[in-house]
């Protein structure tokens, strides 16, 4: 049986705690403890960005993450996004823009874009294309992506964002 370790954090805006497994990685954990299920296991490398969780207000590949760490850390998963008013700006511009095709990049791409548009909403193309650039999709191409990004900015600076 494997060691069991104690955890309490905020999860999307809750406090939270769990007993979790030592070797556990954040992403299993969350999506198997707190059925938190956006965020995919596709590489397990830290090599796809499906799995990017923000922690402390920085995108992280919670693959990569021991579950451990998620102790006294304040994290966000996709489904911290949306709340009463509805879609975040970036899901909405998502679907507005048809950037989703199979969906298992999409958590990933969503909150690597939702990161970079919180530290920067005037965020140009080329400074978005950077921000996902660990983020891999097989089905877009990227330019609805991308068309997305720039929508999702365009919205949060007009006002309206959560
Ligand atoms: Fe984590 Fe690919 S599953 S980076
Ligand atoms: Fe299929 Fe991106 S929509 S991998």
């Amino acid at each position: 049986m494997s060691l069991e370790v104690e955890i309490a954090f905020t999860l999307n805006g809750r406090a939270v705690s769990a007993a979790v497994p030592a070797t556990a990685s954040a992403l299993t954990v969350l999506r198997e403890r707190f059925d938190l299920a956006g965020a995919k296991l596709v590489c397990g490398e830290g090599e796809c960005g499906a799995c990017t969780i923000i922690v402390d207000g920085l995108s992280r590949n919670s693959c990569l993450m021991p579950a451990v760490d998620l102790a006294g850390r304040t994290v966000r998963t996709v489904e911290g996004l949306w709340g009463e008013r509805g879609l975040d700006p970036v899901q909405q511009a998502f679907v507005d823009t048809g950037a989703v095709q199979c969906g298992y990049c999409t958590a990933g791409m969503v909150m690597q874009i939702r990161h970079a548009l919180d530290r920067n909403p005037a965020a140009g193309e080329a400074e978005l294309r950077r921000a996902i650039e660990g983020n891999v999709c097989r089905c877009t191409g990227y330019a609805k992506v991308i068309e997305a990004a720039l929508a999702a900015g365009q919205r949060m600076r007009g006002g309206g964002a959560p």
